[in-house]
């Protein structure tokens, strides 16, 4: 019996290996999605019931779950050299110069791209990976072992026979462009459910794929690592008595080992052969879905390697050739500034269009004062745009030959800088320590006072969804909104002056804000926007206080004991409330019916018994409906979470459940319970 559990288990997971191959070093996937979840969850199954055949280099060990205190500093066997670098064709043809002064007449040299990620260095003995060290400081480099294992596109074991029975390869741990937008999608989406602002979003998101690649390596928790994933070209083959003369023989084995090399790489017989390469992929690199910074040009054979040695830092047989970053100049036609919700002001380059690195760019920002400062952009400018390992294009300078020579910088001045709100003429601020100004007029600020207000209809604070921005500009404009408190005052004459209202969407406009009268406190205080409060701890606020009048009197101390609420958030709070338009504003909602005490139901109905723990709850159920399970998380001391991640405690699975979130759930190991679980737990 355990012999056949033992096979069984040595059988699906070699299966699932030569899936992860397919799907990940070769891109010809030959099963579906759904199918390999299947795989991978029967093997799951009968390792957690069988532990003593799970080995370490088990597909199951891909969905990470080692969590370290440190990495241990381990020492290369052969140290990591960098690369010399060069920018132009001459460089090129200088090293290619040194080569044939130093004796080689005929050789060949390897052109490979240069990814740009975090280089690593992997050990395998006996066709097993053994060790994932960081390059560190080229002698001594993290162990990373548990976070590599979760990289699909790497190998636990190799394929084959014939590779040598210990060797190292090298290569270029990468996040994909594609995962970069898709992770920085689903952050945005939670900051703003989260409730921060654009500048707070704009610091918290993922900067490039580089850096992304290189924060993920360096979780200490392997789970994480392996919801990010990361992928990883591999370049350079090293040990004793390799069965190989050359480096591109060398990747090609590696290849049929079922090592990742990229097809992208050619052997070329002289300099000619390189420029050639370095041409075609200055375009053709941007089609890729990995950052590439440049080309690296080796000598092929290991013998005139060997015969070329070293420098103090790096190899004489081979060199980098950096690409110019994307890079146009165009004329600055004006400057705006952008007054966001918050009031923050963010100057705003527009330029006459132009074509880079296959987009079309109008417009770039300029961040702030300082910047426009260091610059020194003036209207008439031509400036040099480009884009670099971010999406974004960037001003990097003027190009100050041309000022004075076109059409309008005859004359030109200096910029600047607007001193008073281009929305509300208020005088800006900048607080100390800070770049950016700021339009104080919170209350009177136009795009501030919009933005308020869609914010507290918004799905998550009042779900007004009849009110939507658009409308909201029009009553605004039309003078019959001017703060959230208005919004309870409105009569459906008002509304029928409004363009395109009609009676039927006035009524619906008049019962929505009706029922929102019933929205519970916590999402009241969510809504009303203080800042820095987003929905969590508008929760929590609700639930310490239980009512806004001991909120309000609350002093810093107080507020300091709420889990979460640090000295900024509690400043904002007191602030919030010291001001007299507030207290006005707050005193209109609460005459208009708005609930600001938590209800009998859920002061009595509060306990501790699920505190700290996360679920997110998915599906159809048939006791209790979503949200009615969503409130006893929360009367529990819980946390409902939208997205799945390695932190997620539990799936609360009801019927016809999205595919996406079991599989998700499955992969990470979230335990998945039913209604019935949970009524237990919470009954206990
Ligand atoms: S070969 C002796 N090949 O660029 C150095 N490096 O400065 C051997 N890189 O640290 C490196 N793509 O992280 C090589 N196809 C490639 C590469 C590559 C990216 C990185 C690597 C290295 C740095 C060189």
């Amino acid at each position: 019996m355990s012999d056949s559990i033992k096979h069984k288990i040595a059988e699906l997971s070699h299966k699932i290996e030569e899936h992860n191959y397919n799907y990940y070093v070769l891109s010809n996937p030959v099963i579906s999605d759904f199918e390999f979840d299947k795989l991978l969850i029967e093997l799951i199954d009968l390792e957690t019931n069988y532990p003593q055949y799970l080995k370490s280099d088990s597909p199951s060990q891909r969905v990470g779950g080692q969590v370290s205190k440190e990495f241990k500093n381990v020492k290369h066997k052969y140290p990591m050299l960098s690369l010399g670098n060069t920018y132009n064709e001459e460089d090129l043809r200088d090293f290619d110069e040194r080569i044939k002064k130093a004796g080689l007449t005929k050789f060949e040299y390897v052109c490979e791209l240069k990814y740009d990620g975090v280089s690593i260095s992997l050990t395998y003995v006996d066709g097993k990976l053994t060790q994932a060290v960081t390059r560190g400081d080229g002698e001594k480099g993290d162990d990373v072992t548990a976070n590599v294992k979760t990289i699909r596109s790497i190998p636990l074991r190799l394929r084959g026979e014939n590779y040598p029975r210990e060797f190292e390869i090298r290569g270029e741990i990468f996040m994909p462009k594609s995962e970069f937008i898709r992770i920085n999608e689903e952050m945005r989406n939670q900051l703003i459910e989260d409730g921060y602002d654009e500048d707070e979003i704009a610091e918290k998101l993922l900067k490039n794929p580089r850096n992304a690649a290189s924060g993920t390596l360096k979780q200490l928790d392997s789970k994480a690592v392996a919801e990010r994933r990361l992928d990883c070209y591999l370049y350079s083959l090293l040990g004793e008595n390799l069965p190989v003369e050359s480096h591109y023989e060398s990747l090609q084995d590696a290849g049929k080992w079922g090592l990742k090399v990229s097809a992208d790489m050619e052997k070329v017989s002289s300099i000619e052969g390189v420029i050639k390469y370095l041409e075609k992929w200055d375009k053709k690199r941007h089609t890729l879905n990995v950052e590439t910074d440049g080309v690296v040009i080796k000598v092929n054979s290991f013998e005139h390697q060997t015969y070329l040695g070293f420098t103090a830092k790096s190899p004489r047989w081979a060199i980098a050739y950096k690409f110019k970053a994307a890079r146009v100049s165009t004329i600055l036609e004006s400057i705006s500034y952008q007054v966001g919700r918050t009031g923050a002001i963010t100057p705003v380059a527009n330029l006459k269009p132009v074509q880079l690195a296959g987009t079309t760019v109008k417009r770039a920002s300029l961040h702030n004062a300082d910047i426009v400062e260091k610059l020194d952009v003036r209207v008439g400018d031509t400036v040099f745009v480009e884009k670099g390992g971010e999406i974004i294009p960037k001003i990097i300078g003027v190009d100050e030959k041309k000022r004075g020579h076109d059409l309008f910088s005859e004359s030109s001045k200096p910029t600047n800088y607007i001193t008073h709100c281009p929305e509300c003429n208020t005088k800006l601020i900048r607080n100390e320590g800070e770049a950016n100004h700021y339009c104080p007029n919170e209350l009177g600020c136009p795009p501030q006072v919009k933005g308020k207000m869609e914010h507290f209809v918004s799905r998550k604070a009042m779900n007004i969804d009849s009110l939507g921005a658009e409308t909201i500009a029009q009553l605004y404009d039309a003078g019959l909104l001017h703060s959230i408190a208005d919004i309870y005052e409105l009569k459906k004459y008002d509304l029928l002056k409004i363009d395109r209202m009609a009676e039927k969407s006035a009524n619906n406009l008049l019962a929505g804000i009706d029922a929102s009268k019933g929205v519970p406190f916590e999402r009241v205080l969510f809504a009303i926007g203080i800042r820095h409060i987003g929905e969590t701890t508008a929760k929590k606020l609700a639930y310490y206080f239980k009512n806004i009048d001991s909120l309000k009197n609350a002093t810093l101390e107080q507020l300091l004991e709420v889990g979460d609420i640090g000295e900024r958030s509690a400043q904002t709070i007191i602030d919030y409330f010291a001001d007299n338009r507030i207290g006005k504003i707050l005193e209109k909602l609460k005459k208009a019916g708005l609930q600001f005490e938590l209800s009998e139901e859920q002061l009595t109905n509060t306990s501790e018994k699920l505190k700290d723990i996360s679920f997110v709850v998915s599906g159809v159920f048939s006791k209790f409906s979503r949200d009615e399970l969503k409130k006893t998380i929360e009367q529990n001391g819980g946390k409902n979470v939208s997205a799945i991640s390695g932190k997620t405690n539990y799936l609360l699975a009801g019927e016809n459940m999205g595919p996406e979130k079991l599989k998700k759930a499955e992969k990470l190991g979230v335990p998945i319970i039913s209604e019935d679980d949970f009524i237990k737990m919470v009954s206990t």
